[in-house]
């Protein structure tokens, strides 16, 4: 539960979208490693006898850094730094309040609910929460300063995050630019430009990148694969018409996608990417934004022919209809219904929605009737959407004739702490203070011979 200092702090930072906006003020004027100090003279304690005491430069240090200074340093994306012990000390209660409530890292996944073995997994162990808190309530104490861990090297800002794990992209394709206004109403861009894919190639990880002035703007970036030079316009359901394959969708906050190294999401020869990209000005012109998708390829000896094909779907929630109102004041639950006629892997989930919703959660019903919980979110932030991958070997494999279900909940109410305006009805659409009811899901499409043989594989073990 969010108690009420956090709700104030988070809608202010919310409204209009604006909350990269107020990073990058308080950046502006944000302390810079070399000026700043490790040493507080009041507060050195020194070397501590009761092994149980914590202390910044021992216990503290080693979390923050693995943790927290990719963002919050300066030209991150956090509102302020955390390089040093004065920076953490200075921010111990809200920082002590933002891990225990599980809120920062920003990572919304319920750690008791569903699979829990994930790639790329940002939330804190409970011993590292506890840690903090320990420190906290003990007074903050800094410790010896020989302890002190070395400082780790932050990539510079607006590098490939991605690229501390797999190297530079493989392909870079940029989108056309766009100047986005200071001022105004939701904005789409939906230009296509050459992939630049020669032969049919599998995909590894992307990225999607908008630029360190445009992130606080790009509410959305969805790419995809189009054949030759058509600029078919982008469908709600599954893709851009006919021979046309989903790249990646992107929005707020969202780092990347990781394919498994035995499937192969296509980047097709000849192909166009056509973006499908989401502004929303938030009081600063933005000229000549321009996003890019970073592409790393599986090595050449994984192809289409030789390995099962992965395949990104937006899977909806909403009714037949494909339309719902939430009432001024009023809650609602939504669900949606897959079933799978062929075995599939689920490899990665990831739950989609604006400043409404409030919690998600995706469930499986086998064909002999067993009903399993395989991912839930929450606390829902609509500021931050990732991509929930799982481990290799705790994605869910799933048999012909499973049927997935997913269902969101939503809150018009003023319990919401970010609902611009609880006296609007909210109608489903695509922008920002519209609602949306969809999961994006990766699945690897099995044959039968290629489920019992992953199946195998996992009894073995
Ligand atoms: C991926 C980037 C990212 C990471 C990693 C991250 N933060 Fe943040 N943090 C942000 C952003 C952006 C905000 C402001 C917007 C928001 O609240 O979502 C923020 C807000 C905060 C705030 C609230 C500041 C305020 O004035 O309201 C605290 C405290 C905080 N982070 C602490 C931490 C700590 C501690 C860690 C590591 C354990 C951490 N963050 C990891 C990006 C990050």
């Amino acid at each position: 539960m969010r108690n009420d200092a956090s709700r104030s702090s988070r809608r202010r930072l919310w409204i209009g979208g604006a909350c990269f906006t107020i990073s990058a003020m308080v950046h502006a004027g944000a302390v810079t490693p070399a000026s700043a100090s490790v040493t507080d003279g009041r507060r050195v304690l020194g070397p501590s006898s009761d092994s149980s005491a914590v202390t910044f430069t021992r216990d503290v240090a080693p979390i923050i850094q693995r943790n927290c200074q990719l963002c919050h340093s300066p030209g991150g994306i956090g509102p302020m730094p955390l390089l040093t012990f004065e920076h953490v000390r200075r921010n111990g209660p809200l920082i002590k309040q933002m891990v225990q409530a599980r809120e920062m890292p920003p990572y919304q996944y319920d750690t008791h609910v569903g699979i829990q073995k994930l790639q790329h997994d940002w939330r804190l162990s409970d011993h590292d929460i506890a840690t903090v808190v320990r420190w906290v309530d003990a007074g903050m104490p800094m410790g010896d300063p020989a302890d002190m861990p070395p400082a780790p090297k932050l990539p510079a800002a607006g590098e490939y995050r991605l690229a501390a794990t797999y190297g530079p992209p493989d392909l870079i394709v940029k989108a056309k630019k766009y100047t986005v206004p200071a001022m105004g109403q939701d904005r789409w861009w939906r230009p296509s430009v050459p992939s630049g894919v020669t032969s049919d190639r599998c995909i590894k990880a992307i990225e999607t990148r908008p630029t360190v002035a445009g992130r606080s703007v790009t509410h959305h970036a969805n790419s995809i694969f189009v054949p030759g030079n058509s600029n078919v316009q982008p469908d709600e359901a599954g893709g851009g018409g006919p021979g046309s394959v989903r790249l990646s969708e992107y929005a707020l906050g969202k780092i990347g996608e990781v394919v498994p190294t035995d499937a192969c999401r296509i980047a097709p020869a000849g192909s166009n990417v056509l973006f499908d990209i989401h502004y929303y000005p938030n009081g600063k012109e933005v000229v000549d934004d321009q996003v890019e998708v970073g592409i790393w390829f599986h090595p050449p000896e994984v192809t289409p022919q030789t390995h099962y094909r992965q395949t990104l779907g937006l899977y909806a929630l909403q009714s037949g209809s494909g339309d719902f109102e939430i009432e001024p004041r009023g809650t609602l639950m939504t669900q949606g219904f897959h079933r799978f006629n062929t075995p599939v892997r689920i490899d990665s989930w990831q739950p989609h929605g604006h400043l409404h919703l409030v919690a998600k959660r995706l469930e499986v019903l086998y064909p002999d009737g067993r009903r399993e919980t395989i991912s839930m979110v929450s606390n829902w932030n609509p500021g931050w959407h990732h991509s929930h991958v799982y481990a290799e070997d705790a994605a869910p494999l799933l048999p012909a004739g499973t049927v997935m279900i997913n269902t969101a909940w939503y809150d018009n109410t003023d319990k919401n702490p970010f609902n611009p305006d609880p006296d609007q009805w909210v109608g489903i659409g695509d922008r920002t203070a519209d609602e949306m009811s969809h999961a994006w899901i990766a699945v690897t499409q099995l044959d039968e011979a290629g489920y019992q043989k992953l199946l195998a594989k996992r009894t073995k073990k």
